[in-house]
């Protein structure tokens, strides 16, 4: 232990898309949304919102936070996949727009499991130099890549960030352990193609855009399989229940997805923190925009156990345990 979070902060776009403005882009309504989604409205990037000024966005709430300046980050990790641009990452545009001079930034690709994988770096990086301070930030524009005609997807997700400062401390308290694993094999339920390779013997069969593309039943059911496996896993190995969990802040995937976790981990509804009715599936975002509700919320007290687990394209998946 000794690996905490210093401080939290989150930046969501001006514009809110509710179910009813859906309607007038697919044919869809808002009743399928909400009860097949829990999901009533989402925030949508607009000019200047581009995905590194949202996460420049959050990372400045969670350094006045944590009472950290730029000048002490050491490094910068933005998990997306929804950049503005292929090169340079976000985390250097970050970098650059929040004043981190002593610090070295890059991105993670894990889709909706991008905050998670930073955690657990952020943990990794720490144990190995107690004196950095490491920034980890999950942020998405994912309304950049969604096609627009397809109702299967563009009803599901939304724009935003959120940020959390890590840093060492004496206390008994902080990351007290993760459990990450992924599999490619099954990428093809649910991927996104890059831009189009100029290339022509690499160009890819079957491209159809760079846009997500999911099938959504099958992503269902691994989803709610793997969140509960890590969990249980993680807890087992760490000889905790889920009675020992204070708060379970989960991926903010959609509310079906959610019953279906709370029903197998036989947690009971008030520990576990969602608010995806107003923000959407943000990916890597969901889980640090959660964490900076909760936290705002004065839902999270020192020493509570808070139990993290996410589920995301690649597929990429994971939990990790706080003592706050
Ligand atoms: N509006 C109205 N009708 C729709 C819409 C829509 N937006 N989308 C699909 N339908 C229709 C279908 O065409 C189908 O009609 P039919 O019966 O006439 O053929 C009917 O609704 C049922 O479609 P299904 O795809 O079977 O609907 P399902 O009950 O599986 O719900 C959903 C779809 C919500 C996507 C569900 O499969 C799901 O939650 N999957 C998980 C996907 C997910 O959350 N992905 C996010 C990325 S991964 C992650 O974050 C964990």
């Amino acid at each position: 232990m000794g690996i905490v979070v210093l401080g939290t902060g989150s930046c969501l776009p001006k514009r809110i898309m509710t179910n009813v403005d859906l309607e007038s882009i697919v044919d869809t309504n808002d009743e399928w949304i909400r009860s097949r989604t829990g999901i009533e409205s989402r925030h949508i990037g607009g000019k200047d919102e581009q995905t590194y000024k949202l996460a420049s966005g959050a990372a400045l709430k969670a350094m006045e936070d944590a009472g950290v300046v730029a000048g002490e980050i050491g490094l910068i990790v933005v998990g997306t996949i929804s950049s503005h641009m292929q090169m340079p990452s976000s985390a250097c545009f970050v970098q650059n727009e929040i004043g981190a001079n002593n610090a070295f930034a890059y991105d993670l690709n894990a889709a909706c499991s991008g905050f998670l994988y930073g955690l657990d770096l952020a943990h990794k990086y720490i144990l190995a130099d107690h004196t950095m301070k490491v920034l980890i930030i999950g942020a998405e524009t994912l309304s950049s890549r969604l096609d627009w005609e397809d109702r299967n997807t563009c009803i599901l997700f939304g724009d935003g960030a959120g940020a959390a400062v890590f840093g060492y401390s004496e206390d008994d308290r902080g990351i007290i352990g993760t459990h990450m694993l992924s599999d490619g094999s099954l990428w093809k339920l649910l991927h996104m193609h890059g831009p189009e390779s100029s290339n022509p013997d690499l160009k890819v069969e079957g491209y159809s855009g760079a846009f997500i593309r999911m099938e959504g039943r099958e992503v269902f059911k691994h989803a709610v399989r793997a969140m509960e496996d890590s969990v249980k896993t993680l807890l087992k190995e760490k000889g905790l229940t889920i009675d020992d969990v204070a708060l379970v802040i989960p991926h903010q995937a959609n509310m079906r997805i959610l019953n279906k976790l709370v029903d197998r981990l036989k947690v009971s509804q008030d520990k576990v923190f969602i608010n995806v009715s107003k923000y959407g599936n943000t990916s890597a975002a969901s889980i640090p925009i959660a964490l900076d509700d909760a936290n705002k919320q004065g839902l999270i007290a020192k020493g509570d156990m808070v139990l993290f687990c996410s589920f995301g394209g690649g597929f990429t998946w994971g939990a990790a345990l706080i003592k706050w």
